[in-house]
């Protein structure tokens, strides 16, 4: 369907953005270093929900989900860290130092390029960074490999500052560690640490073995995670029963003909707006998400549109970044984090400023207008191969070794 004829679908989109905004609201307010995650309750924060052509206000994949132990204490995991998502981490003014356990969906630069600076700069850590990820089709294109390769890239980085830092003996907060699991194991339990129990399901995306899945289970809460995935009927599976499934979507593109989107192989590698509707459809979460997707001012109600046509109903995010959920098992609060323009994080102690400053805060209120450039564009395109609404691949029981190069 053209996005013409998408756009002249008005009352479904009212509808959609009605079914949208249709999440439980808690109390707005956020007051500055006050805003404790609940005991029993995972705050997922969008750092990045965009594509490996990141711009200023969409920055590529990453996503930390703070599991609220005791209404004072946190455990910070993160699921991927593409390209720009170190900035929204540091705007969230989480201590880089307690983020220390990530998990890779795949070895793609948008979503582990930000590893290197979390791997550099965050000294104040108790322990090594602790790195979770796929293997490959051989061991060089494992997780392993590209964590040695991160090493040696800021070889010269670490010996200045562990130079400078003068760690006392003994100190490992400046490691990093790999832990490579096979990538192609069904619903392989990878991590079971606290109380933190997370599995990971084969993906497949662009041909290439290694694309995970992932499912974080915690205190009766399930959270699921697509990666860079093409649908699969092995997703649905994997994912029933989740609280909350984030799934990857792309689209719209500009000024492509439909072959030249078939001959690029981009929609047929990824899943498409109304593909990632009928995943939800079909595993029903209290909380949908679409990430991966191009949102701008010009593209947010087509996207809608497009998956509320698969996906009729049931509570749908669109990600944006630092979009904030906190996910109970009697609520979900879905929130915005707006950010002190010249605000630090980090290592840094928040400002010891008057509560709520102006420009620093949550808001409920979801503007799919705000922050996104008013610009207009022409030529713009949903991916709608024709074979949108078939039913959904099964995965590839094998996957045969192939070439990376050009792909994203
Ligand atoms: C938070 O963790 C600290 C350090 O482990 C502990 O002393 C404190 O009791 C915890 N807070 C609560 C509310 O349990
Ligand atoms: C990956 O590296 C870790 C840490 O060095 C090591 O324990 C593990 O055996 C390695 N795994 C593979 C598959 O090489
Ligand atoms: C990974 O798992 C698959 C499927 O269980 C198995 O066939 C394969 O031998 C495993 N690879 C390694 C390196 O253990
Ligand atoms: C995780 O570890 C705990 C304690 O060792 C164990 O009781 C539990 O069964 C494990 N969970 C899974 C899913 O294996
Ligand atoms: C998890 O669910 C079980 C069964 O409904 C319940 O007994 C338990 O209290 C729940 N745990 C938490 C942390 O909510
Ligand atoms: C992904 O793209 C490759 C070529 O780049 C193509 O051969 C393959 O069929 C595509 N994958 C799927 C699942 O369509
Ligand atoms: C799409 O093509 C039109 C016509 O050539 C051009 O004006 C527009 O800038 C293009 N849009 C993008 C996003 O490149």
């Amino acid at each position: 369907m053209a996005l013409r004829q998408l756009a002249l679908l008005p009352a479904l989109a009212l509808l959609s953005v009605l079914l949208y905004a249709g999440l439980s609201h808690a109390d707005p307010q956020y007051v500055l270093g006050g805003d404790v995650v609940p005991a029993n309750t995972a705050r997922i924060i969008a750092l990045g929900t965009g594509t490996p052509n990141v711009y200023k206000d969409q920055l590529a994949t990453s996503y930390l989900i703070q599991l609220g132990l005791d209404g004072q204490n946190v455990t910070n995991i993160l699921f991927d860290v593409g390209t720009g998502s170190i900035v929204n981490l540091y705007a969230t003014q989480v201590s880089l130092a307690n983020v220390a356990t990530v998990f890779l969906s795949h070895l793609h630069s948008d979503h582990i390029t930000d590893l290197a600076p979390l791997y550099a700069l965050a000294s104040g850590r108790s322990g090594p960074l602790q790195v979770w990820g796929p293997s490959g089709a051989s061991p060089d294109l494992g997780t392993n490999a590209t964590v040695a390769g991160l090493k040696a890239f800021l070889g010269w980085d670490q010996a200045s500052r562990n130079h400078v830092s003068e760690f006392p003996a003994g100190y490992t907060g400046n490691q990093i560690v790999a832990h490579e699991f096979n990538y192609s194991v069904p619903n392989q339990l990878v991590y079971n640490q606290s109380g933190v129990v997370v599995y990971s399901n084969p993906a497949f995306h662009y041909d290439t073995p290694g694309p995970v899945s992932l499912k974080l289970q915690w205190r009766n809460l399930t959270i699921t995670y697509s990666g860079d995935t093409v649908p699969l009927t092995t997703f649905v599976d994997f994912a029933l029963g989740s609280d909350v499934v984030i799934h990857e979507a792309v689209g719209p593109v500009y000024n492509l003909s439909a072959a030249a989107i078939a001959s690029k192989n981009i929609a047929l590698n990824h899943t498409t707006a109304v593909q990632v509707g009928q995943i939800f459809q079909a595993i029903q979460p209290r909380l949908a998400i679409a990430t991966h997707l191009s949102l701008r001012q010009d593209t947010y109600v087509p996207l809608v549109s497009a998956i509320r046509s698969s996906f009729p109903a049931g509570p749908l995010a669109l990600a944006q970044d630092l979009a904030v959920w906190d996910v109970s098992a009697t609520s979900i609060q879905q929130r915005r984090f707006l950010v002190i323009p010249n605000g630090v994080g980090g290592l840094f102690t928040a400002p010891s400023a008057a509560p709520n400053p102006a420009g620093y805060k949550f808001v409920t209120q979801f503007d799919y207008n705000w922050p996104f450039p008013a610009t207009t564009h022409t030529g713009l395109q949903l991916y709608t191969p024709g074979q949108a609404l078939a039913p959904l691949p099964a995965n590839p029981a094998s996957v045969a070794a192939s070439s990376t190069s050009g792909r994203h």
